[in-house]
């Protein structure tokens, strides 16, 4: 044959490859989620999420440590509350004391370049494990809105670089920063999960922080995995309210999504590979069906390629190993 260009030539081996691969991890991509739980040298491996462990505040910082020195700059934190401080008003959501804002502070003290950022949402301090505050049976949107402005100013005055609202209730990004301006925490940013989608995926993370819904499930305000344009409406409006940064999650079912909020913003673009996505990884790899490091490497870098600047994983550890 003659050929004009034969494209096997940039595929001849690894360094021409490596010359031309358009799409690059590195560590700084990777938002590591932490699962923290009261406790001293406390650790407990969540059993569908096998290799992965709620730590005491104390091993937290260890692990936070780890990962600074691996290139990871920043941390997404959840605590698992203790039933007993659950209620229908998430009140110890804003506990000035509580485990959360005690993690944030004793993280910023340990490690003050690392970016945290917090989740904000009712569930692990809900009796019924929904985002938002239950009457009649409904999550009422501009009371649980209320709630949440009370969390992120607590996360923020405790030192949080970033508030991350995952509960999808309307209204909420413009009303917390409206109090973030008005209190004048004029340095804390918004990663809003904006197109959040009512997924399956997010079973062994409710394992892990004990947050299941207790009645019914969230598709009242998590959007529908049918729908492409509410995403594209749901992100544009919370870039007009004030997110700084915008999320898509799930990550690997919704590529598409990824690319089309990627094409359309000028914000930074985050995708939550979530715990779902992690356990299948983990649970083929275990069975010997899948080769673990191949899987990740070829998550992660497809997550990135369909447009996420900020990936948050539950891999970012070993990830940024295998990226040494
Ligand atoms: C809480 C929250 C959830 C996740 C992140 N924040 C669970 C949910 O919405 O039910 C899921 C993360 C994961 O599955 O890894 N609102």
């Amino acid at each position: 044959m003659q050929l004009q260009r034969r494209n096997r030539v940039l595929r001849t081996n690894a360094a021409i490859r490596s010359m031309v691969a358009e799409t690059v991890l590195t560590p700084a991509d990777f938002i590591a989620p932490l699962f923290i739980d009261e406790g001293e040298q406390y650790k407990q491996e969540i059993p569908s999420m096998s290799g992965y462990f709620r730590y005491s505040i104390d091993l937290t910082i260890q692990e936070v440590k780890t990962l600074w020195n691996l290139g990871i700059r920043s941390v997404l934190l959840f605590v698992k509350s203790k039933d007993e401080l659950k209620d229908n008003t998430g009140k110890e959501a804003w506990n000035k004391d509580g485990l959360m804002q005690r993690s944030i502070r004793a993280i910023k003290d340990a490690v003050p370049g690392m970016i945290v950022m917090t989740d904000v949402a009712l569930d692990p301090y809900s009796e019924y494990g929904h985002d938002g505050i239950v009457k009649d049976g409904e999550i009422v949107n501009d009371e649980t809105v209320e709630a949440l402005v009370r969390m992120s100013l607590s996360h923020a005055e405790a030192g949080a670089d970033f508030v991350a609202p995952s509960d999808m209730m309307d209204g909420r990004i413009g009303a917390i920063r409206s109090a973030l301006e008005e209190a004048q925490f004029t340095r804390t940013g918004i990663m809003s999960y904006s197109a959040k989608y009512a997924s399956c995926f997010y079973g062994p993370f409710r394992d892990a922080l004990d947050s299941a819904p207790g009645f019914g499930d969230k598709k009242t305000y998590q959007m529908d995995y049918a729908n492409r344009k509410e995403a594209i409406k749901e992100t544009l409006m919370d870039i007009e309210e004030g997110a700084d940064i915008v999320m898509v999650k799930p990550a690997m079912a919704y590529l598409d999504i990824i690319r089309e909020i990627k094409d359309r913003v000028t914000v930074p673009v985050s995708a939550y590979h979530v715990s779902g996505e992690y356990a299948m990884i983990k649970a083929a790899a275990k069975m010997g069906w899948l080769n673990e490091e191949k899987a990740v490497l070829e998550s992660l870098t497809s997550i990135k390629r369909a447009g996420a600047d900020l990936v948050a994983t539950y891999f970012a550890k070993d990830a940024a190993m295998l990226l040494q």
